[in-house]
């Protein structure tokens, strides 16, 4: 399976997934390519929307304290919800759809998580750090929800202001 990166401001990355329901071999050729792409990218988490395809599906794969990612401690997650979270933690996040960008973002510190594996198997995690942060950031992307729509007014605007200018700048480099 052939995929690529979906960046910002494409409104593919608006768009609400939808729950999977067969778990195929398309489902499975989905989630290797996924991961394939992710780790090419050096990324931690990625949604199936950022690579187009409205599905309730994420990855992630969290380094460990030498900043490496090992394939065992990937985690796949089929229709994802968060059951309980408390506690708050601030992290500065970025996406591997807003390239480049990282900014301070509100988290909830605990959470809960239950998911099917590729298989439809029911399973449930409880998660707290990176990873706690990382599902979260993975899981507003199916509801069409950015890390930089959490931003308050005046830093978006910020942002916005940013993102353009390197935008101009990517893109006068290819001429
Ligand atoms: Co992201």
């Amino acid at each position: 399976m052939k995929l690529s990166i979906v960046t910002y401001p494409d409104k593919v990355l608006k768009q609400k997934s939808e729950d999977v329901e067969k778990f195929d071999e398309d489902l499975h050729q989905l989630l290797d390519g996924m991961y394939a792409l992710m780790m090419n990218a050096n990324g931690v988490g990625l949604a199936a929307i950022q690579v187009a395809i409205a599905k309730r599906v994420l990855i992630l794969n969290i380094p460990d304290e030498e900043e490496e990612q090992h394939g065992e401690n990937l985690i796949e997650m089929v229709n994802p919800i968060i059951s309980s979270k408390k506690g708050n933690t601030i992290y500065q996040e970025g996406c591997l759809s807003v390239p480049d960008f990282y900014e301070d973002i509100d988290r909830y510190e605990f959470i809960s998580v239950n998911f099917q594996d590729r298989d439809g198997n029911t399973k449930r995690l409880e998660a707290d750090g990176l990873l706690a942060i990382a599902i979260q950031h993975e899981l507003d992307h199916l509801d069409g929800v950015l890390f930089i729509d959490k931003l308050s007014y005046a830093r978006r605007k910020k942002f916005e202001k940013e993102y353009k200018r390197m935008l101009k700048e990517k893109k006068n480099s290819k001429k």
